[in-house]
């Protein structure tokens, strides 16, 4: 059997695996990408994409839902759940044929099988898939395996009862209600799609506030929505156990406490999948949670060995691989590749309220010690807020204070309320080109927009205002 040797093999083709092949590939190198599942990964099979698909099912419901005050007389009269599925089903199969057309394009050649490295960190075994059992060879290799769910013991996982996000996101029905252990992300997601959609939920957070690494003022306008809508939110409880019954699972949680639903939603993080990738016998270090030991340049431990994505500790955001995926291409081309700043990458999070930011939280600028500044403004004086009829949540930054009160640096823009996650984009370059709040507040913003309010907010650090 001979093997084919490519400059980079990368296994893995996820958001980390696919980035590194197509920017290596428009780098002119000759790369194979191993994948033994669909292309897309996570991301466009079972995360970002459909979860944010769903979630939009749910906006469309909540604009019906308000349409008389518009003056528009529309009546609900029912979920199409099949319907909403298909169509979830048709954008992912639109992304993944047109992430496969793009690899062709770029003469990435795709093995579909798991993907094995060899002790030799340059082999890559490949069985398993419909490309037949084989080997190549790379002169680099990338490990992009990324992640799966976790669970709790004693909360087995099937298609419909008890399930994680890969199992919701195909649910055949949507359930009367639902309990969401773990209020992150993505409990915080699906737990607000769900309840507009019209299923009872209730989540259960072990640490003291859901959504924990979101500025407070933030997690404060998701909260508040969440009750008016009827969530229920517990926080600092533990999950002690489960019963299920035919039709229904009661969970066991704090101190005896106890809540019943057709559904449990598991959403307490994902673990890397490292574990498929054969290191066993090779030089890659793997820390004792299974994330690969990687360098701020995301070398392995193994010489000529790369790792991105969710399969080691960073943030776990397909935006995230992307850039890990083209800085590993750029240092194995022996280029001065600039590591990510970590502590300012950009954060999305798309319940309804969406929340969106980059940056130290106030939290975090006072653990510091920093001498900073807040200017805080609402969406309720937004023009273009009002008009959608959409006015709750605010845009919060922070700033190093100067000598006369006012604000210097910008360390950290948070935003909660409508379209955030589109509204984030100037936040996150003032953050990481390290601007000052003098030379943001010079710029315009275009008028009616929802983005006035970021202006507003870094103008009023100058110790000037014009609205609020
Ligand atoms: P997460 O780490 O964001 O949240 C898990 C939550 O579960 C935490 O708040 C944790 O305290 C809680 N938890 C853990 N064990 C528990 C227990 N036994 N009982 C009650 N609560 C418990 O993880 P999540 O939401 O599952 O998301 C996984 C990854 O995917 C995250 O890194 C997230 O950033 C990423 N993601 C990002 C999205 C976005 O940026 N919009 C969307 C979806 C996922």
């Amino acid at each position: 059997m001979s093997t084919e040797h490519f400059d980079v093999v990368v296994i893995g083709g996820g958001p980390g695996g696919y980035a590194a092949a197509l920017y290596g590939a428009s780098a002119g190198l000759k790369i194979a990408i191993v994948e033994k599942s669909k292309l897309g990964g996570t991301c466009l099979n079972v995360g970002c994409i459909p979860a944010k698909e769903l979630l939009e099912t749910a906006t469309v419901k909540r604009t019906i839902d308000h349409a008389s005050m518009f003056g528009i007389q529309a009546e609900i009269t029912g979920l199409d759940w099949a319907t909403t599925l298909n169509r979830k089903q048709s954008v992912v199969d639109q992304l993944v044929g047109g992430l496969g057309g793009l690899l062709k394009k770029r003469k990435v050649t795709v093995f579909d099988g798991l993907g094995t490295l060899g002790p030799d960190h340059k082999t890559v075994s490949i069985s398993g898939g419909a490309s037949g059992d084989t080997t190549v060879s790379g002169g680099a290799v990338i490990l992009a395996a990324g992640s799966v769910p976790r669970s709790i013991p004693g909360f087995p996982i099937d298609s419909s009862r008890i399930v994680t996000s890969d199992e919701l996101l195909s649910i055949p029905s949507l359930p009367a209600s639902a309990v969401v252990i773990g209020g992150g992300v993505i409990g915080c997601e699906f737990a607000s799609m769900m309840s507009d959609l019209g299923t009872e939920v209730t989540i259960l957070e072990a640490e003291p506030s859901i959504l924990l690494n979101c500025d407070t003022d933030c997690v404060k306008v998701v909260k508040r929505s969440f009750k008016k809508r009827g969530i229920t939110v517990r926080e600092g409880v533990m999950v002690t156990g489960q019963t299920t019954e035919q039709n229904q699972v009661t969970v066991n949680f704090g101190d005896g406490e106890q809540v019943t639903a057709e559904t449990v939603v598991m959403s307490v993080g994902r673990r890397p999948a490292s574990d498929t990738l054969g290191l066993e016998a090779t030089q890659v270090d793997v820390d004792p949670r299974g994330f690969i030991v990687v360098d701020p340049q995301c070398r392995t431990t193994a010489v000529d060995v790369w790792a991105v994505g969710d399969v080691i500790d960073t943030a776990q955001l397909a935006h995230i691989a992307f850039a890990e995926g083209m800085l590993a291409i750029k240092d194995l081309m022996g280029e001065a590749a600039v590591p990510i700043d970590y502590v300012n990458v950009p954060w999305c999070i798309y319940s309804h309220p969406e929340v969106a930011f980059a940056g130290l939280t106030e939290d975090q600028a006072k653990e510091a010690g920093i001498d900073y500044v807040v200017s805080k403004h609402r969406f309720t004086g937004n023009g273009r807020a009002i008009i959608v009829g959409e006015t709750d949540g605010l845009v919060k930054i922070i700033a190093q204070k100067k000598a006369d009160g006012t604000g210097g640096k910008i360390l950290g823009v948070h935003l909660a309320g409508p379209w955030v996650t589109e509204q984030l984009g100037q936040g996150y370059l003032a953050v990481n080109w390290e601007a000052t709040v003098d030379e943001v507040a010079h710029f315009i913003q275009p008028h009616p927009t929802m983005s006035e309010l970021f202006g507003e907010s870094v103008l009023a650090l100058t110790g000037r205002s014009l609205h609020g």
